[in-house]
């Protein structure tokens, strides 16, 4: 399920700290920013995730961070699509109308997903999704899109990358860099990658939790487990199914979830929502947060088994800075209930969740286009 890669340390140390921007530069940015994004030649970052495609434009004025990055996205919207049939090539729905149709119900086989698990799983879908976000598809299909940013996970295979580099060309990107996500996760939650220092990051998404140790000669040691948010909603469903007799559509049970991790009082209250029981009659299903709680734990605890093993195999070389600067939490299942006591008792490091997980990503992929060296640098090669 999991492994730890040792990485060869990349041969060019990252020394050039980057310049300030003179007055009159910015004045002129300025100015640029007036024109509207679409009417000129902007580059584009895509965060193509298992639950979520967010695509956004740089911006000419300043550097976003995970708090600013929405005035740079256009699309933020769930990583799915409806086929009109079972089997069918053609596609009724994309994004937030495709989850209100899953909501209202439709079959499971004509749900198709661009991303499984962190990667490229339908290169048609992902097509069709990032045409969409890219607004090409109302005869737009000429616009070029001169840099396009995206990100995978660690230990993506070079075919699973072509995947997606040959998407985002198709999609009109003239250039294509992709960056490791936990990298870029890194540069969201304000690492500085050109100082002395290393971090471990986590981003704990929709299909997976990768762990890099990152210094400022990039990802030195990393991992990844499929473990993330589709794993929690299937153990939950599983658990209502199966303890509390009752069948709960999918959508409704991830909100349940998300509304459970964000409630300050989850633990005193009992949540209800609409179903069926097992002779098929409508009911009003009540559930409380120790079925998530209890839904989730052998998940976590792998979790938690995983970190211990990537932070003991990290060398002694590096115990000050890991000591000092803890673990940093990027992604939007690292806000998954019990996950911080999990982490902290299996490694005994300090920890932190970014303000704004879901956005630390694509606040990295931003920075980076003011900071083209660093972006060469860090981009993968195949
Ligand atoms: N407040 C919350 N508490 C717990 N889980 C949450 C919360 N908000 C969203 N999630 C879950 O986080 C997951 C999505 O995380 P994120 O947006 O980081 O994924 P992604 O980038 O699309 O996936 P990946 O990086 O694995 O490909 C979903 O499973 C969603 O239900
Ligand atoms: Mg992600």
């Amino acid at each position: 399920m999991n492994n730890i890669t040792e990485m060869p340390v990349r041969d060019k140390v990252l020394t050039h700290l980057p310049s300030s921007k003179p007055g009159i530069i910015n004045s002129a940015r300025r100015l640029i920013r007036k024109i509207p994004w679409w009417a000129g030649q902007h580059s584009f970052f895509v965060d193509l995730g298992t639950h979520k495609c967010i695509v956004g434009h740089d911006d000419i004025e300043g550097i976003n961070t995970s708090q600013e990055i929405k005035n740079q996205i256009f699309f933020d919207e769930p990583s799915l699509a409806i086929a009109e049939s079972i089997g069918s090539n053609k596609i009724i729905a994309i994004g937030k109308e495709a989850r209100e149709k899953i909501r209202r119900g439709v079959d499971s086989r004509q749900i198709l997903r661009p991303v499984i698990d962190g990667v490229v799983f339908d290169e048609k879908v992902a097509q069709a999704i990032m045409e969409y976000a890219l607004r090409l598809q109302d005869g737009e299909s000429s616009r070029k899109i001169p840099t396009l940013i995206t990100g995978v996970p660690v230990n993506t295979s070079p075919t699973l990358r072509k995947a997606l580099r040959d998407v985002a060309i198709r999609s009109g990107a003239v250039e294509v860099f992709i960056v490791e996500q936990p990298v870029l996760a890194a540069i969201g939650a304000g690492i500085n990658l050109r100082e002395n220092n290393s971090h471990i990051v986590i981003d704990s998404g929709g299909g997976t939790t990768n762990y890099a140790l990152i210094t400022e000669q990039g990802v030195i040691q990393k991992a990844v487990d499929t473990i993330g948010g589709d794993t929690y909603d299937k153990a939950f469903g599983d658990y209502v199914k199966q303890v509390l007799k009752a069948n709960v559509n999918s959508v409704e049970l991830q909100d349940l979830k998300v509304r459970m991790c964000t409630d300050e009082n989850a633990d005193t209250k009992e949540y209800t929502v609409p179903g069926k029981n097992n002779d098929g009659e409508h009911i009003d299903v009540k559930i409380k947060v120790d079925a998530l709680d209890t839904a989730i734990a052998p998940h976590l605890e792998e979790l938690g088994r995983t970190a211990r093993r990537f932070t003991m195999a990290i060398p002694e070389s590096f115990s000050g800075d890991i000591r000092r600067n803890g673990i940093i939490f990027t992604g939007n299942s690292s806000l998954i209930r019990g996950l911080p006591t999990v982490f902290a008792d299996s490694t005994g490091l300090p920890m932190a969740i970014v303000p704004n997980p879901r956005y630390a990503v694509a606040s990295g992929m931003e920075q980076l286009f003011h900071d083209r060296d660093l972006l060469q640098q860090l981009a993968l090669k195949d």
